[in-house]
């Protein structure tokens, strides 16, 4: 397989979430991860209630004005677009009405939970997007307070079909010991099926940088190639058995 990476989790669109505010700083950002490796960088934006209303219609075309923007700048990786979506009411609706964001391709669609709690009956609704033919994809399980301890409580979602996209700053301890040691844990246990930046701005980089070396001293450079490039492809291909 093709041995760049695949950062399929980040924030460079300027000005729609908590991510960069400029073009020139998501280009920045970009070109810090294709110095690193990453050859393709899905941009993430949050679609969150009552903080980022975003949606398809509205962030196609900021994606699309930031590849104007970013047109003539040199090194970049490949772009794409899919969206972070907040797991509540609103996300559901959006997903019976075919109107997630989901990861090109249409195979998967990447989703955070609240920090403190783990969505009630959230199994039914991943086994429901999975008989659709949309994986749930979930966004740092290591940084949710209910697996900070231990994993028991992803088993029932691993088993609906969930894959887990690990945040490689938490093993840098970008939030904290606690999401560290989960991170850790969770590598140990081969729990991960992703691995991305969840990077906001140019500045992330380096960090990004250290977290890599990390990843690789943790868990060899097998599963952790396959963590950054072989799974994700997977992911963009529908190459992952449903
Ligand atoms: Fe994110």
């Amino acid at each position: 397989m093709d041995e760049g990476y695949v950062d399929m989790h980040l924030h460079y669109l300027p000005g729609v979430d908590d991510g960069v505010r400029e073009a020139s700083q998501g280009i920045a950002l970009c070109q810090g991860l294709r110095r690193l490796g990453f050859t393709k960088t899905v941009a993430t934006p949050h679609i969150r209630t009552a903080m980022f209303e975003n949606r398809r219609s509205t962030l196609r075309p900021a994606f699309e004005a930031f590849e104007t923007a970013a047109r003539d700048a040199e090194d970049m990786p490949e772009l794409d677009l899919a969206a972070e979506h907040f797991c509540d009411d609103v996300f559901w609706r959006l997903f019976q009405e075919g109107e997630t964001v989901a990861y090109p391709g249409g195979h998967a669609a990447l989703i955070e939970f609240p920090e403190a709690i783990i969505p009630l009956g959230v199994e039914q609704r991943f086994f429901e997007m999975r008989v659709q033919g949309v994986a749930p994809v979930l966004a740092h399980p290591e940084r949710y307070r209910p697996i900070f301890a231990k994993s028991d409580a992803l088993q029932p979602l691993l088993d609906a079909g969930l894959m887990l996209q690990l945040d490689l700053m938490s093993l840098v301890g970008r939030y904290g010991r606690r999401p560290r040691r989960a991170a850790e844990r969770l590598l140990a246990e081969d729990a991960y099926f992703l691995a991305c930046s969840d990077s906001h701005r140019p500045d992330d980089v380096p960090v990004v940088a250290t977290a890599l070396d990390r990843l690789f001293d943790l868990a060899g450079s097998e599963y952790a190639q396959r963590l950054l490039g072989d799974n994700p492809r997977r992911v963009l291909s529908g190459e992952v058995d449903l």
